[in-house]
């Protein structure tokens, strides 16, 4: 099986906007035009979908994202609406600002979407209620593994500014997915590649689809778009990242 993770579109209302010198639009673009040939089993959007909160970004992201040969699902980061998310995604179940999450199955592997946005908060944040959620998915699948997505990063990353803006509460999603079989978590929000620990299994942060930070300082490195693939074969993960150069 083949996912395909794309994170941190920051697209805005004006399809032309330039996002600190990325063509938003443009870019996202590119990344589904390369998934179009790649021809994913699904495609996983983890957040930051919108870059100003607008309805037409939501619009503009499901005019793209109805190109893909395959199903798809999302889940919101700190700059993204869950309202306006809901407004104009169809794929999203629930109402108004309530936590968008999902729980799917793809081929006996559960996929779990998880909401870590917190009200007005550049960091990440889990709540009592998210972890019930998560606690209840897994009990209810009967999977052979979960692959976990989040937006924000749940340990470490080596960056100082990027630990400061974080999951404030990994201890929370750690005791949530206790009784999980989770072989991999994946996120965005850090705009660069990383790779941790957590839980004993392995967690990979993602360059976006729009732009991608300096480990050292919250400037722009670069403006090639990435994604990451992601193999499931045996119950074994394998995963790189593609930069669209
Ligand atoms: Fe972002
Ligand atoms: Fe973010």
């Amino acid at each position: 099986m083949l996912i395909a993770q794309l994170t941190d579109p920051h697209l805005q209302a004006d399809r032309d906007a330039v996002v600190r010198g990325a063509p938003v639009y443009t870019q996202l673009e590119k990344v589904v035009t390369e998934l179009v040939s790649t021809r994913p089993d699904w495609v996983i959007c983890t957040g930051d979908i919108a870059d100003d909160l607008s309805s037409e970004a939501y619009g503009h992201f499901l005019s793209l994202m109805e190109a893909l040969p395959c199903p798809w699902a999302c889940i919101p980061g700190n700059h993204d609406s869950r309202s306006a998310m809901r407004e104009r995604l169809p794929v999203i179940s629930g109402r108004g600002d309530a936590p968008v999450q999902f729980a799917l199955m793809a081929d006996r592997i559960l996929l779990l979407g998880i909401d870590t946005m917190a009200a007005g908060c550049v960091e990440g944040e889990l709540d009592w209620q998210r972890a019930d959620w998560i606690r209840a998915a897994v009990a209810s699948h009967k999977a052979e593994g979960v692959l976990a997505f989040t937006h924000h990063p749940p340990g470490p990353t080596g960056s100082a500014w990027m630990d400061e803006i974080r999951l404030r509460n990994p201890e929370l999603l750690a005791t949530a997915l206790a009784g999980a079989r989770l072989l991999a978590l994946f996120c965005g929000h850090t705009h660069f590649e990383h790779q941790g620990e957590f839980l004993g299994r392995p967690w990979y942060a993602t360059p976006a689809t729009s732009f991608q930070f300096s480990r050292e300082r919250p400037v722009v490195q670069s403006l090639v778009p990435a994604w990451r693939e992601i193999r499931i074969e045996k119950g074994c993960v394998r995963t790189v990242v593609h930069r669209c150069d």
